[in-house]
């Protein structure tokens, strides 16, 4: 994104920086400052983030963190956008793991005035903060229920059972979530012409069957693209505004 804007990204990890040697992100987030136009980070702790957010005096943008994922979402609203023609009104249902991905399409949807159902295992809901945003709008709901979730569904959304970081909880999670699959009985439950989208990479069989992942692949290879699109939208805006 940062070369088709014409701009000379960088890629750097904590060892190429003085953070791998120990230096505090508050910091960090002071030099960065003086070399850059804005930064991205990718990384497991949202409070990281928004450390290097209030001591940066340059735009920075969340690419991931095990809370939230910003950047996902809005690649995921642009795609329900250009299928749907609007946001406003439809429902949505996220099925699997109360993760960064569901917190922040949550979020994103509740304001945006769409429908969520989130359906998920005891023990994988969305962070407290979510759940006291959304609770109590009567655009949200919390299923144990598939099926529940996905009847009359616009759009149907679902991530990996197993996050980065969570490697080791694995097996665990295999049985937690297991019947929580988006097959072809639980797409006849939805409205027609239901969308689906999955953040990438899948896996088939686990929280999405072959089948439903190949009849809906041009919606979800449509979002994967729309990162692109969306993230140069992301960066204009911050930065253009920024200088
Ligand atoms: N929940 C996933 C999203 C990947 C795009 C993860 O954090 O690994």
């Amino acid at each position: 994104g940062m070369y088709q804007l014409g701009g000379y990204p960088m890629y750097l990890n904590s060892n190429d920086m003085q953070l791998g040697r120990g230096e505090s992100i508050k910091d960090t987030a002071r030099v960065l400052s003086r070399y850059l136009d804005g930064l991205m980070i990718r990384t497991f702790e949202q409070s990281k983030v928004e450390e290097l957010a209030k001591y940066a005096t340059i735009p920075i943008i969340n690419g991931l963190t095990d809370e939230y994922h910003p950047c996902q979402i809005l690649a995921d609203l642009m795609t329900v956008k250009e299928r749907k023609n609007k946001l406003e009104g439809l429902k949505v249902a996220f099925i699997g793991d109360g993760n960064n991905i569901a917190n922040s399409f949550i979020v994103a949807a509740l304001k945006l005035g769409m429908k969520f159902t989130l359906a998920c295992p005891e023990g994988y809901e969305p962070l407290d903060e979510v759940l006291e945003f959304a609770l109590g709008n009567d655009d949200f709901r919390l299923v144990r229920d598939k099926r529940k979730a996905a009847q009359d569904a616009d759009v149907i959304v679902t991530d990996v059972w197993t996050s980065m970081g969570q490697e080791e909880e694995a097996k665990k999670r295999l049985l937690d979530f297991s019947g929580y699959i988006i097959d072809e009985n639980l797409m006849t439950l939805t409205n027609p012409n239901c969308i689906v989208q999955h953040c990438l990479p899948a896996h088939k069989v686990e929280e999405i069957s072959e089948g439903v992942f190949e009849s809906h692949a041009e919606e979800i290879f449509d979002e994967a693209e729309n990162r692109l699109h969306v993230q140069k939208a992301v960066m204009v805006k911050l930065m253009a505004s920024h200088k």
